[in-house]
């Protein structure tokens, strides 16, 4: 119903000016339309609008009333029009609404701020917990107000944004989009529980198309320390992602698959695999490894022949491991000659200590000198010392292939704690992530099926060839590759 609300508008003085409030009031002839029972405080009578919207005042859950001035009804409502309730005209050709007008400049000097700051006001309450004015009950923080808690079907767009005290919480879909309040009871116990995946990126089902929302076949992903995701896709592009949009946009396109990624926080470069095409490129700068350009398809010091994983180091040296020479180089800055860091120096795989089998993307512990690297099809994990000598170590499966936990069945990518104690491990042919404490005999499953089984729910992956973790290592995102789609879990 359009109308013209709000004729009269009014400060009601105080002694204590935080216990002020700005109230518009409709003409005559509207009343306040409640959708629960319980979203009515009070029902009383005053003898004028002024001594109605003051009790209403003095109450910090009032934010609407209703008066009527023949019949004196005064009623005071824990609702608004934004979310539950509605001004609808009234049989009473003498009621009113009032509604408490809500800004953010009302909450911007108290909210999170020390109790003091709030002893006197009617919009924020000082929590116990923290100390600090936090908002009162049956609202929450949405940003820049306290805003009312919502019921059940309404729809939400944050966890906490449901009343709580009836026992409502809003849901998330299979990628975790808010949707609507619902009873805590029903949401499904296993959403917010280890090894649920959300989509973060893709259909839920792993379907395929191709554009910005949806991915083919994606490898490689990384994180910049703001959040954004940076992903390699099957669609010879690398596709960027942020936290709050899920519709993609393209980086860079390449006349190739890219493989892995790598983002380098002190120079906001990003480094990026050009599998086929034997080359490094370099984000925005368009640079490559080599310098030169030049590809050629076999194992020289001098050349990158179907270059896989990629690290850079605190001082701009970058760490590339080649599918088919089975080692790691080391490129210094604008070096036209990479250095032999791991592996044969001919450039032939092996299963020695000294030898690898298409090694893949690598996690670097520089404080400790060491790198670790996805030994495909050796099934380890293996650490070098970055001196050079080449001797590595298996700190993860090296018991054959299979989906025992002391075993990985072709490892791809490797991601290392900020402890420097645990490694996370794209365990690719068995569909699994697993996290393996360094130094232990085996692994543990937390995302994809313990025994190595493949699929498209939820808790399973088909194909885990990537991983990567948020700055504060909340999530972990894996690269579901066959599943074309990016699954977000808890890092555990
Ligand atoms: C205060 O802390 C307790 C225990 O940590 C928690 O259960 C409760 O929800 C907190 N209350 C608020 C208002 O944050
Ligand atoms: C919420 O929606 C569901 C499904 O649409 C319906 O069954 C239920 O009755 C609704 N509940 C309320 C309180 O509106
Ligand atoms: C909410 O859940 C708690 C704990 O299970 C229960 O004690 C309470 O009665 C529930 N409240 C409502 C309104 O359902
Ligand atoms: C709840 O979990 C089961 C697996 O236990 C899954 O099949 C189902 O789709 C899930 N429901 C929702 C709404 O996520
Ligand atoms: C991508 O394709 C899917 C499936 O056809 C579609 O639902 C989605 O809206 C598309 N996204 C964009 C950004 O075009
Ligand atoms: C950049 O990465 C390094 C190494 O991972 C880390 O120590 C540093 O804290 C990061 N800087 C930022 C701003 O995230
Ligand atoms: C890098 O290459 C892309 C694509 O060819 C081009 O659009 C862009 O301008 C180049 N950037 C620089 C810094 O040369
Ligand atoms: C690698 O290829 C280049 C160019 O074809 C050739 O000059 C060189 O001899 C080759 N090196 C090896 C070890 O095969
Ligand atoms: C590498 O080359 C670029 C472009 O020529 C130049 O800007 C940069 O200073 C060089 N870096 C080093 C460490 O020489
Ligand atoms: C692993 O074991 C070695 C040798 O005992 C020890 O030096 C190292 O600190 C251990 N590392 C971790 C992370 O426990």
């Amino acid at each position: 119903m359009m109308f013209s609300i709000f004729v009269i508008l009014f400060n009601l003085p105080f002694t204590h000016t935080n216990y002020e409030s700005r109230i518009a009031v409709t003409p005559v002839g509207y009343e306040f339309q409640l959708r629960y029972s319980i979203q009515l405080l009070v029902s009383t009578t005053a003898q004028t609008i002024i001594t109605c919207s003051a009790t209403c005042n003095q109450l910090s859950s009032c934010r609407t009333f209703d008066f009527d001035s023949v019949s004196k009804r005064c009623r005071l409502f824990e609702a608004d029009t934004t979310t539950t309730g509605s001004i609808i005209v009234s049989s009473s050709s003498t009621s009113r609404v009032g509604t408490v007008q809500i800004s953010s400049d009302l909450y911007s000097s108290t909210h999170n701020q020390p109790c003091t700051l709030c002893e006197m006001d009617r919009y924020e309450t000082c929590s116990a917990n923290t100390s600090t004015c936090q908002c009162p009950k049956n609202s929450y923080w949405d940003g820049s107000v306290c805003a009312l808690q919502l019921f059940q079907n309404n729809t939400c767009k944050q966890q906490n944004a449901c009343r709580s005290d009836l026992n409502l919480t809003c849901a998330q879909d299979c990628s975790g989009i808010f949707t609507k309040c619902v009873p805590a009871s029903i949401i499904n116990a296993t959403q917010t529980s280890a090894g649920y995946g959300v989509t973060f990126v893709g259909t839920c089902s792993g379907s395929s198309v191709v554009n910005q929302t949806i991915l083919t076949g994606q490898a490689g992903i990384t994180m910049s320390p703001n959040g954004m995701l940076y992903v390699a896709d099957g669609a010879n592009r690398v596709v960027l992602y942020s936290q709050s949009n899920r519709v993609g946009t393209t980086v860079q396109s390449y006349g190739s698959w890219p493989a892995f990624l790598f983002y380098d926080n002190r120079t906001s470069l990003l480094y990026v695999t050009v599998i086929q095409l034997n080359l490094v490129y370099i984000y925005p700068t368009n640079n490559t490894i080599p310098p030169n350009g030049i590809s050629y398809d076999n194992c020289s010091l001098k050349w990158l022949y179907r270059p896989s994983g990629i690290v850079v180091d605190s001082t701009g040296n970058v760490y590339i491991s080649s599918y088919m020479c089975h080692w790691i180089t080391k490129w210094t800055p604008n070096a036209t000659t990479g250095i032999l860091i791991a592996g044969s120096a001919t450039g032939t795989l092996g299963s020695t200590s000294t030898t690898m089998s298409s090694s893949m993307n690598m996690a670097l512990d520089e404080a400790n000198s060491v790198i670790y690297v996805a030994d495909r099809f050796n099934n380890r994990v293996q650490r070098f010392s970055l001196n050079g000598l080449g001797v590595g170590v298996t700190v993860a499966g090296g018991n054959g292939i299979g989906s025992a936990p002391n075993q990985l069945s072709q490892p791809t990518d490797v991601y290392l704690s900020k402890s420097k104690t645990v490694l996370y491990i794209a365990d690719y042919a068995n569909s699994r992530i697993q996290k393996w404490v360094i130094n232990a005999s085996m692994g543990t499953t937390i995302a994809g099926s313990a025994s190595g089984i493949a699929g498209s729910s939820a808790y399973l992956l088909n194909g885990a060839y990537a991983l990567t973790v948020d700055p504060t290592e909340t999530y972990l995102y894996a690269s579901d590759l066959n599943n074309n789609r990016i699954q977000r879990f808890f890092f555990l």
